[in-house]
């Protein structure tokens, strides 16, 4: 756990301190600390107890108003599951009607508290003791839920009775993401081995884990919230109803505030191991059609790219890029799933060109994404200094075969110069992730 005093909060004095203070407010951060210190109580408390606040004002993100009664640490806090999405790993232990799940590695206890709201009973573990301390208060409402501070690995599953698993394995060490799944901890090799105690078995992994690393029996199901992939949820035996293969969880924040659940699924994918399709893309600039559609990261990690140009009727703009092209627009069953544009023009990636472009027409803002060239669009906006009313978004990418800039002029890459759709064909917009992406990452 990141070097923090807790303790103090810990006591009954600390405990009252804290639940007195208002909600955070950076403004009023510094006067408040102040004035409780004048009060009498100790710089270690007052400090603990703003920290919290402050955390606490964070975690609501996360959370919603449950985050006003959680104890955090900040790096738990970027570790643990949203409410949105644990909310939806919970759902598939009480469907499977599992009786007793073990979270192995509970964190600050983000999925627990969804299990513990929807299952009899819940065991949560964690090796590290102050993480755990946090945990128990966190589930403290729910009398279902027991923590216990150990080994995930060594807690034995068959003697505690435990009918489910849910793990999802520490993935970051010294502030760094660790890509190799069997560095993760516990290693993702171990944590899938206790299929053979338990079937009802789910992880939650990384989004850019390795297709040829997923059990070909699983349901994988990639998520993401408000267009940013948060994580592959690897689902087996009773957990996965849809039987083996992909699919993408896409939720959408309505305007009730509430996120609405899409599901994409490739029927035609039953082994989630399995290479995903890939398409030929168009030949050249000569073929693009009237409309751009960018498939959701969660599709895109899913593999389902080709499965979604083709219900769209679309093409991918070059090799491996996940930019599709197409004369229809969306309809209003694929609109959660992908954003589309309408293609104004296209031109060559030339700076000099490019620069001329933004000067003559007076183009202030800029919105710049990126496929499979690179450009940083951020480092190339800056060096184009934009100026101006005018307002464009840009697309630079690849168009055509591979070693085929497929443009004239540009065999490094192209900018396609786009316009929104508006709502005259039904579709709700899908929100982009970034500013940047990259070519698919697994397809
Ligand atoms: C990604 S966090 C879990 C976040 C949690 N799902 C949540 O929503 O709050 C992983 C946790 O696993 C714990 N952990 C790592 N290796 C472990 C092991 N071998 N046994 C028990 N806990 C472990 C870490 O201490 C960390 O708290």
């Amino acid at each position: 756990m990141d070097g923090f005093d807790l303790a103090p909060l810990l006591a009954p004095e600390g405990w009252r301190l804290l639940e007195s203070l208002p909600p955070y407010d950076p403004d009023q951060a510094l006067a408040l600390g102040e004035s409780l210190r004048r009060e009498g109580h100790s710089p270690a408390l007052v400090a603990a107890a703003l920290t919290q606040q402050r955390l606490r004002g964070r975690a609501t993100a996360k959370f919603g108003p449950f985050a006003a009664r959680m104890l955090f640490t900040p790096d738990a806090l970027e570790q643990a599951t949203r409410l949105a999405v644990s909310a939806h790993h919970a759902s598939r232990y009480a469907r499977a009607g599992s009786q007793y799940v073990a979270d192995l590695g509970c964190g600050i206890g983000g999925d627990a508290l969804a299990l513990a709201s929807l299952c009899p009973r819940v065991l949560a573990v964690d090796r590290d003791e102050p993480t755990a301390a946090l945990a128990t208060v966190n589930l403290s409402p729910f009398p279902n839920a027991e923590v216990r501070c150990a080994d995930a690995l060594e807690v034995d599953l068959r003697a505690e009775g435990v009918d489910a698993v849910f793990a999802d394995p520490a993935r970051r060490a010294g502030g760094r993401r660790i890509a190799d799944p069997e560095s993760w901890s516990p290693p993702l090799g171990r944590v899938l081995a206790l299929r053979e105690q338990v079937a009802a078995l789910g992880v939650k992994a990384a989004p850019g884990i390795d297709h040829a690393l997923l059990p070909a029996d699983a349901h994988v199901q990639w998520v993401s919230v408000d267009g940013e992939v948060v994580e592959a949820g690897i689902w087996c035996g009773p957990l996965a109803p849809e039987g083996p293969g992909r699919s993408a969880l896409v939720l959408r924040t309505g305007a009730d505030g509430a996120p609405a659940p899409h599901v994409l699924a490739d029927p035609d994918c039953a082994d989630p191991s399995a290479p995903p399709t890939q398409l030929d893309p168009v030949t050249g600039a000569e073929e693009l059609g009237e409309f751009i559609h960018e498939p959701d990261g969660a599709a895109i990690r899913a593999g389902l790219v080709a499965h979604l140009a083709g219900r769209l009727g679309a093409t991918p703009v070059g090799h491996r890029i996940a930019y599709l092209t197409g004369t229809r627009p969306v309809g209003p069953e694929l609109a959660p799933f992908v954003r589309t544009w309408r293609l104004v023009e296209v031109l060559p990636l030339h700076l000099k060109a490019l620069r001329s472009r933004v000067r003559s027409r007076g183009i202030g803002r800029l919105e710049i994404h990126a496929r499979g060239v690179d450009v940083s669009p951020d480092a190339l906006r800056a060096s184009l200094r934009p100026r101006g009313d005018v307002g464009e978004v840009w697309l630079l990418t690849r168009i055509g075969s591979r070693g085929d800039g497929g443009h004239g002029r540009s065999p490094r890459g192209a900018v396609l110069v786009v316009e929104p759709v508006g709502p005259s064909t039904g579709q709700s917009p899908a929100a982009p992730s970034s500013q940047a992406h990259d070519s698919h990452p697994s397809t």
